[in-house]
C-alpha cells in the first residue's frame, strides 16, 4: 500500500523520530548503498526552490536512483489536463512524485489518484519536509527535541502551520507570535487551540522567553507579492534582531528555512552569529529526504 507524506500528520510520533534517526546515521555514514536504483523520482514545482529541489534530486542520486524536473508550465497541467488523470499517468512512469505548489489541495489530488508515493515539497499550506529537516537539526544540537521550548516568531504561514503539526505529534511547547490577523487558521488553528503545548500569542517576548529554539521565516512567502507592503507594516515589530534574542536562553539555536531577508524578519547580526544554525539546518534537509524517500519509495 503506498503511503503519501503531504502533511506532518501524515506520521505518527515513532515514525518521525524514527526519520530524524535514520537521517543521522545516513548524514554519518560513509558507504553509499543503492536501495533506490532503477526508481524515478518526478519533481513538479510551481514555484522556484534552492534547497528542496536540489537536496531531492541530490537524495535520489545518492541512493541509486534518478530524477526528471518538470516545472508545470513544462507538463500538458499548463492545458488544464486534470491533475487526476496526470497523477494515473505519471503513476505507470515514475516511482515517486515531489510536488511544490500554490494550491494545497493539488498536492492532495495528485494523492489521491496517485498509485506512487505523493510528497509534498511545499504548499502555501505546508512544508512538511523542512519541519521534519528541522527536526533534526534540533536533535542533533540538543539532543532531544520533546521537553523543549520552540518559539515561531513571525508569519503564520505553511511552516508555522507544520511545525504546528509537529507539535501535535511531539512533546514538545510550541510558542507562536504573529501580528493580528497574521496568525494560524481554519483547521489548523483549531487543532492548534485543543493543544496545551501549543501557545498562540501577539507578543515575541513572551514567546521567546527562556526558548531552547527560535524560529522565524520570510514576512512574504511566495505568491504573496501583492501583499509585501502591507505586511511590512504589519510585521515590522516582528524581527528577530540581537534585543528579541536576548530573552531567549543562552545557548539558544536560531533557526530560518531560508531564503532569508537580512533587514527583514531577521538582522544580519543575528543570522551571521554565534546562535544560528541555519546553513547545518539547510545541509540537513538532505539527510532528512534521504531517509524520507528510502522510506517511502522502496
Ligand atoms: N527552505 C526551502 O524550502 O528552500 P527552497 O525554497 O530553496 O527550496
Ligand atoms: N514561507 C516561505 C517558505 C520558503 C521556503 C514561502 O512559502 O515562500
Amino acid at each position: 500500500m503506498k503511503r503519501d507524506l503531504v502533511t506532518i500528520l501524515d506520521l505518527g510520533r515513532d515514525e518521525i523520530l524514527g526519520l530524524i534517526e535514520r537521517a543521522i546515521s545516513l548524514k554519518n555514514e560513509q558507504s553509499r548503498h543503492a536501495p533506490l536504483a532503477f526508481k524515478t523520482l518526478a519533481l513538479i514545482f510551481e514555484k522556484p526552490s534552492t534547497r528542496t529541489r536540489v537536496s531531492f534530486e541530490v537524495a535520489m542520486y545518492q541512493l541509486g536512483g534518478n530524477v526528471i524536473f518538470l516545472t508545470k508550465d513544462v507538463t500538458q497541467m499548463s492545458r488544464k489536463e486534470p491533475t487526476r488523470d496526470t497523477a494515473r499517468v505519471l503513476s505507470r512512469y515514475v516511482d515517486g512524485i515531489v510536488m511544490r505548489t500554490y494550491s494545497h489541495s493539488l498536492i492532495e489530488e495528485m494523492a489521491r489518484f496517485s498509485s506512487v508515493p505523493v510528497i509534498n515539497g511545499l504548499s502555501e499550506k505546508y512544508h512538511p519536509c523542512q519541519v521534519l529537516s528541522d527536526l533534526m537539526t534540533i536533535k542533533e544540537y540538543k539532543g532531544e527535541i520533546e521537553g523543549l521550548k520552540v518559539a515561531w516568531i513571525g508569519d503564520g504561514n505553511n511552516v508555522a502551520n507544520s511545525w504546528i503539526n509537529a507539535a501535535i505529534r511531539l512533546d514538545f511547547t510550541l510558542h507562536l507570535a504573529c501580528p493580528n490577523g497574521y496568525g494560524p487558521k481554519g483547521d489548523v488553528l483549531e487543532r492548534a487551540k485543543e493543544r496545551r503545548n501549543i501557545i498562540l500569542t501577539n507578543d515575541p517576548i513572551s514567546a521567546i522567553r527562556d526558548a531552547h529554539v527560535v524560529n522565524t521565516d520570510v514576512w512574504v512567502s511566495m505568491g504573496q507579492e501583492k501583499e509585501a507592503s502591507k505586511k511590512r507594516q504589519a510585521f515590522s515589530s516582528y524581527q528577530l534582531n540581537e534585543e528579541l534574542l536576548s530573552y531567549a536562553r543562552d545557548d539558544v539555536i536560531v533557526m530560518h528555512c531560508l531564503p532569508a531577508h537580512r533587514g527583514e524578519e531577521i538582522t544580519d547580526g543575528v543570522i551571521e552569529g554565534p546562535h544560528s544554525v541555519v546553513f547545518e539546518q539547510a545541509e540537513n534537509k538532505l539527510h532528512l529526504h534521504k531517509a524520507v524517500l528510502e522510506a517511502f519509495l522502496k
